[in-house]
């Protein structure tokens, strides 16, 4: 018995540290040597293992990068050391007085130096006790962080536990703190970020300011979904270095299974230094990532010591900065732009500019408040930065003998600048919107959320087409996607029957799409694609979701109140009825995938309050749909039972007053059987 336990303990683990070394190939190295289902499949495999033997699940198995509830706020922690920022540089002449400041203090001139890029993320640091990743805290004012362990777990390229034997060869203590930059590739936030705007929330300004947002989500579960990447490049034993060289420490890391950054060097003079510096500010577009510019390290730990720091900074490192990508020109003119939920945002017309590499012709300014602080009027020449943000911004207002002032103020129209309607601004919000629901302006950006990659998924429908086809009008909404005729298609321009022919096998093949799609198409406000998702397998049709009450939308994984309200505001709306009754009749997908359910508790109504010993609200609530029950949100004379767990409210007193059942869960289990 003991032995064969044993060895089923050594298979789990085997699985593990296979599972591990394939997720250090595919995230710190970027060289998988696995398929994706390949990988699906060990996980799997692992997660059915476990479940089978709970006992043996461990905290840093790769199946345990997510787990617990949300919590209610964050823990500050004191850090080891103070984390430290830079002092910046500019030019070359600043560089060397650096330099110059280096060898005075320290009395030499043999100085190594490491070239490191400067990530332009945020500072984490990463607590490590016996081979095992325990805590992860922001940098906060420098001295003081938040815990932000659960959400650093949920970031694959961060070893949940080091190898010891790598450890070992790579000369590491089993206790230490390592400290790196977490940061979102350029990629995944602008991804992520248009998908926000889908949704109607405002997008982040920055994949910087994304990261800091994404890692302190209280719900670790939206950390796990954005791909966040974590680069080190500092290593403590009891706030101090451990080796005696960093660049030592950085090799060491990187044995030891870090995704230390590639980009690095050992430089033996400042004119290496400076070689790297001018090599990398070419070279900066092609990273997957942004940089502001390079950080300079002294590389002998004893010398960095020895060198200490000022106020806030280091001695012993300097960050050379590289100017922001940035042009001046003259703003011509700011035009306002209606968005799919009715948003005005001003835009800024500019004379076109070239800022690395690209013309920039218009360039954002957010709302009006953003307008009143950059003091901005029409006429004005205006400094414009393009970061790794989605669109360029204006950032200053320059006024010189050279450039005189603009004279015109802006103003936020009064009524939408495409349809007229009167424009409303809610008391405490900064937005001005547009409420009329038919605004050609919110039709078009709905038609194209629809149309999108990754929605309906119909290629060619862009923003040239849906504008054409709205000036025929041949489309008014949606719906009307799915009654185009060829003939309506060869009278625009451009179009050929070939490219006609295109387009239409595009919408029917959109027809096949599952019911998760239709309903984040509908562009309801704050419904994205997860929970979309949600919403389809819980309903499983749209005519149920269409029905659902407020109270039961809530019942719905990661639906709150907000959400729940949004959706049953767009399904009380008798146009939205209509417009899905042509989509169903068009042969769009309404339905999803109809669980197989049991008869056992067929008609009969539960409530779920409380909380449940042996499993989470969700999984209840599957048992008993899938023995054919109800589960709705809200106690009433319908109920035939209501579940009760520990610390069961208000819902349990209602049960008592209405005289309805109320059981526990093993009674729960006993009706199931
Ligand atoms: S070393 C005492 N190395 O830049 C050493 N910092 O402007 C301090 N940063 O707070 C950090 N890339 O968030 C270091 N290769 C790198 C870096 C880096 C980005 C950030 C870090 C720091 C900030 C200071």
């Amino acid at each position: 018995m003991a032995s064969s336990s044993q060895s089923l303990e050594q298979e789990i683990e085997s699985l593990r540290q296979k599972i591990r070394h394939h997720e250090y190939l595919y995230y710190v190295l970027d060289h998988p040597e696995i398929s994706d289902r390949e990988f699906d499949q060990l996980m799997r495999q692992l997660k059915d293992l476990e479940a089978e033997h709970p006992a043996l699940i461990i905290p840093d198995s790769p199946t345990q990068r997510v787990g617990g509830k949300p919590r209610e706020g964050f823990v500050k922690i004191p850090h080891s050391s103070p984390m430290l920022s830079l002092d910046n540089t500019y030019n070359e002449e600043e560089l060397r007085a650096w330099e110059r400041r280096v060898h005075e203090l320290s009395g030499r001139k043999d100085i190594d130096y490491v070239c490191e890029l400067k990530l332009d993320g945020m500072s984490l640091a990463l607590i490590y006790e016996d081979g095992k990743l325990v805590r992860g805290i922001t940098r906060g004012d420098g001295s003081v962080g938040e815990e932000v362990t659960l959400n650093v777990r949920t970031v694959r390229s961060i070893p949940l536990s080091i190898d010891p034997g790598q450890r070992k060869a790579a000369g590491m203590p089993s206790a230490f703190e390592v400290r790196g930059e977490l940061l979102m590739p350029t990629a995944a936030f602008q991804k992520l970020n248009a998908e926000r705007e889908r949704e109607g929330l405002t997008p982040f300004a920055n994949p910087r300011n994304f990261t800091a947002g994404t890692v302190r989500q209280l719900d670790a579960s939206v950390t796990a979904q954005r791909r966040l990447d974590f680069f080190p490049y500092i290593l403590l034993t009891k706030g101090r270095s451990y080796f005696d060289h960093h660049w030592k420490t950085l090799d060491a890391l990187k044995q030891a299974g870090f995704k230390v950054n590639p980009n690095r060097e050992l430089a033996h003079s400042m004119e290496e230094v400076w070689a790297f510096i001018r090599e990398w500010e070419g070279k900066r577009d092609s990273l997957e990532y942004e940089i502001d510019g390079i950080v300079v390290k002294v590389d002998r730990t004893a010398l960095q010591a020895e060198l200490g720091f000022t106020g806030k900074a280091p001695r012993w490192a300097i960050a050379y900065k590289y100017a922001a990508r940035a042009g001046i020109t003259k703003l011509e003119d700011i035009r306002v732009q209606v968005g799919r939920t009715g948003k005005l945002t001003p835009v800024a017309l500019l004379a076109p500019v070239l800022i690395g590499g690209t013309t920039v012709r218009n360039a954002t300014l957010h709302n009006l408040d953003e307008i009143e602080r950059l003091g901005v009027k029409i006429g004005d020449w205006v400094q414009v930065e393009r970061g790794g943000d989605v669109i360029p911004k204006v950032v200053k207002v320059i006024a010189d003998k050279d450039r005189p002032r603009g004279h015109k103020s802006f103003h936020m129209p009064e009524t939408c600048p495409v349809c007229g309607t009167q424009v409303v601004r809610t008391a405490g919000e900064v937005d001005y919107r547009c409420v009329n629901a038919n605004c050609p302006a919110k039709l078009r950006e709905t038609i194209l959320h629809f149309a999108s990659r990754g929605i309906m998924n119909i290629d060619g429908m862009g923003e040239a087409l849906v504008t054409q086809l709205m000036d025929h009008g041949l489309v008014k909404d949606v719906a009307d996607i799915y009654q185009l005729t060829k003939k309506d298609l060869l009278g625009l321009e451009r179009f050929a029957d070939k490219s006609a022919q295109n387009i239409l096998h595009e919408i029917e093949r959109s027809k096949k799409l599952p019911l998760e799609r239709v309903i984040y198409g509908l562009g309801i406000r704050f419904v994205g694609e997860r929970t979309a998702q949600f919403l389809a397998e819980y309903f499983g049709s749209m005519k149920e979701l269409e029905q659902a009450s407020t109270e039961l939308l809530q019942e719905v994984n990661e639906v709150g109140p907000r959400i729940a309200h949004s959706i049953a505001e767009f399904f009380s709306i008798g146009a939205n009825r209509k417009l899905l009754q042509r989509l169903q009749d068009a042969g769009l997908t309404m339905s999803g995938r109809k669980t197989k359910r049991g008869t056992k508790l067929a008609g009969k109504t539960f409530v779920l309050t409380g909380t449940l010993a042996h499993f989470t609200r969700d999984e209840a609530r599957k048992m008993i749909e899938d023995a054919g029950g109800k589960v709705t949100g809200s106690v009433s004379k319908k109920t035939d039972w209501v579940i009760a767990g520990d610390d069961a409210g208000s819902k349990l007193d209602k049960a008592k007053e209405l005289g309805i059942r109320v059981i526990d869960e093993n009674a729960l289990e006993k009706l199931l059987r």
